[in-house]
């Protein structure tokens, strides 16, 4: 376990935002969680992956928790189906290039996503028509307050659109994701019907793993170059009267019919036509290829340019379609 005071959270959020916490601990197991007194730590606790989808609004008060639990054990037993459970301190990309490594199907679409396993659960990552949870079976959590281990199976959890029961109020704080248990298949199948995948080599997982990568080389930035927290806005879901009135004046509006006829409009279309692409203020951008992302342009972006672009893009696409765009980045 490592634990330091007044720590320097730079390289902890991938924004890469100058700021710090008063306290930063890390540990390696559960039992090093367990053993830890948190009535005698600064308030509040915040566990965080790697800090890919985080925007601190200034220095952290409280302690942040940052785990390093990282196993990856197959349960395999030679079924079609291939238990794995994961630590959640595994780098998320790490997991999902050992399943395609070896061959096992379902997290392929989910390639070169950041942050860590234990996120990925709580936030339900999604791309190329898959989410986290077609492929999680179970998360085992520790409960800080009662100092017990608990377990979730996967309709326990509440999935839903980058959402999950531990991102409610009563969870924060007190539960930590410690593991998750996922199920991949041994047999083939290939979900590339996302537009964008149609066409790609769907021999093995490998190379649809690589036909992503590509793709997401292309449309977002490298970050190991360009701070951001990927899609920065959630993208709405409307009535179909709102999508007609969205509509009107345009040819085609690119959108996907969800179940009970509500509508997904991409909010990166919205952000293009209220020309923002590129928009700049101070340090940060909004990214001209994906205009859903919001960037640390200069690398010497602060949080306050950041809140400043988020409510430009807000309150500009609100004027313009009466829609009102929802960050899916968690506000600390
Ligand atoms: N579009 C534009 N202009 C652009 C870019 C996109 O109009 O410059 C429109 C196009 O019509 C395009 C549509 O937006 O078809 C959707 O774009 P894209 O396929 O890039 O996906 P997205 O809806 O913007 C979502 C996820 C991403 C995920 C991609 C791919 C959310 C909030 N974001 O973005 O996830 O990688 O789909 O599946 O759902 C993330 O959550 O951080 C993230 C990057």
């Amino acid at each position: 376990m490592l634990k330091r005071e007044k720590y320097d959270l730079s390289s902890s959020n991938t924004f890469g935002l100058k700021v710090s916490c008063a306290c930063h601990i890390e540990y390696d197991s559960v039992e090093e969680l367990a053993s830890l007194d948190v009535s005698a730590l600064p308030g509040p606790l915040l566990s965080v992956g790697e800090g890919s989808n985080l925007l601190f609004t200034g220095d952290f008060p409280g302690t942040v928790l940052r785990s390093r639990i990282s196993y990856i054990k197959y349960f395999d037993v030679g079924a079609d189906q291939v238990p794995v459970a994961v630590g959640a301190g595994v780098k998320w990309d790490d997991f999902v290039a050992k399943a395609c490594d070896d061959a096992l199907w379902g997290a392929e679409n989910l390639s070169g996503i950041p942050g860590t396993v234990g996120a990925a659960a709580v936030q339900n990552i999604g791309a190329y028509g898959v989410e986290a949870k077609d492929i999680i079976a179970g998360v085992t959590l520790w409960d800080l307050q009662k100092k017990e281990k608990v377990s979730f199976k996967a309709a326990e959890c509440k999935y839903g659109y980058r959402d999950s029961i531990f991102k409610s109020p009563e969870f924060k704080g007190r539960y930590v994701v410690t593991g998750v248990l996922f199920r991949l298949s041994r047999k083939a199948v290939p979900r590339t019907g996302y537009k964008g995948l149609s066409g790609i080599d769907t021999s093995s997982p490998k190379s649809i793993r690589e036909a992503v990568l590509g793709i997401r080389c292309e449309k977002l930035p490298d970050p190991a170059k360009t701070g951001s927290a990927g899609s920065f806005f959630k993208n709405p879901i409307v009535s179909a009267g709102d999508f007609a009135r969205i509509s009107e004046g345009f040819e085609t509006v690119p959108h996907y019919v969800l179940d009970g006829g509500f509508i997904k409009v991409p909010a990166a279309w919205m952000i293009e036509q209220c020309s923002l692409k590129g928009y700049c203020v101070g340090g940060a951008a909004v990214y001209d290829k994906q205009p859903l992302v919001i960037v640390n342009a200069s690398g010497n972006a602060t949080s306050q340019d950041i809140l400043e672009l988020e409510k430009t893009i807000i309150d500009k696409v609100e004027e313009r379609f009466g829609v009102t765009l929802h960050p899916e980045v968690e506000h600390i």
